[in-house]
């Protein structure tokens, strides 16, 4: 089975508080989901082997540590995943990055794929599929299923609140699949919304309604 991880960093806590406020504006708002994205992607990314290489420094020469060729891959889940993307990015900028575009819809809270776009060698890569939101977990299964469809075989997922609903479902479905979030939230409401959550992550990264 699947494991659970809750990042309570303060750092990641602090900026968590300032998103989930109704009144944080965009710039803001997308701002802080990539801070927040950077610093789980920072804990995440723990576990990487290093291997030793000499480099010349102005003075001698020195033993140092080099991540050893692990390929990695980001799977933004499209549209709200896209804001996670750059945080990430900025620390792990050899990664690829694959698309899965997916909306919910509103009446059966179903994902609906439109798009997807991954890197060739999907097969070889630790790949995170990235969504601020873990709601019923519908997109999130749709999206990993997406991509081991495509050969993926080391898959986490990283979204910043998911409700307890959303988990199970992650770990019914793809058991082999480890959750990280930086908060697991009470409940869903009758609309599918995370409470308390911090209201529609997509509309509330692109300014839309
Ligand atoms: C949101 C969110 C997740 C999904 C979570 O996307 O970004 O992808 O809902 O809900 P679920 O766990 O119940 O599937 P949305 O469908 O609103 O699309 P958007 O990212 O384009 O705004
Ligand atoms: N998608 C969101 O953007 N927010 C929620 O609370 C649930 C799904």
């Amino acid at each position: 089975m699947g494991k659970v991880y809750v990042f309570d960093h303060p750092l990641i806590q602090h900026k968590l508080t300032y998103i989930r406020n109704k009144n944080t504006g965009t710039k803001e708002f997308r701002e802080l989901t990539n801070e927040i994205a950077g610093l789980m992607a920072f804990e995440i990314t723990r576990h990487l082997p290093l291997r030793e290489v000499e480099v010349e420094t102005p003075v001698a020469t020195a033993k140092c540590q080099t991540i050893s060729g692990k390929k990695l891959g980001i799977i933004p889940i499209l549209r709200a995943g896209l804001g996670m993307v750059d945080g990430i990015m900025g620390l792990i900028p050899a990664a690829k990055v694959g698309h899965v575009g997916l909306y919910r819809d509103p009446e059966t809270l179903m994902p609906v794929e439109y798009y997807v776009k991954l890197p060739k060698d999907i097969e070889e890569r630790e790949l995170i599929v990235v969504d601020p939101m873990l709601a019923t977990g519908g997109s999130a299964n749709e999206a990993i299923r997406v991509v081991k469809k495509r050969g993926a075989k080391n898959i986490k997922l990283m979204c910043l609140v998911a409700a307890p609903e959303g988990v199970e479902a992650v770990k019914e479905a793809h058991p082999d699949v480890d959750i990280y979030l930086a908060a697991l939230d009470e409940k869903l409401n009758d609309k599918g919304y995370i409470v308390p959550g911090l209201g529609d992550a997509g509309d509330r990264l692109f300014g839309t309604k």
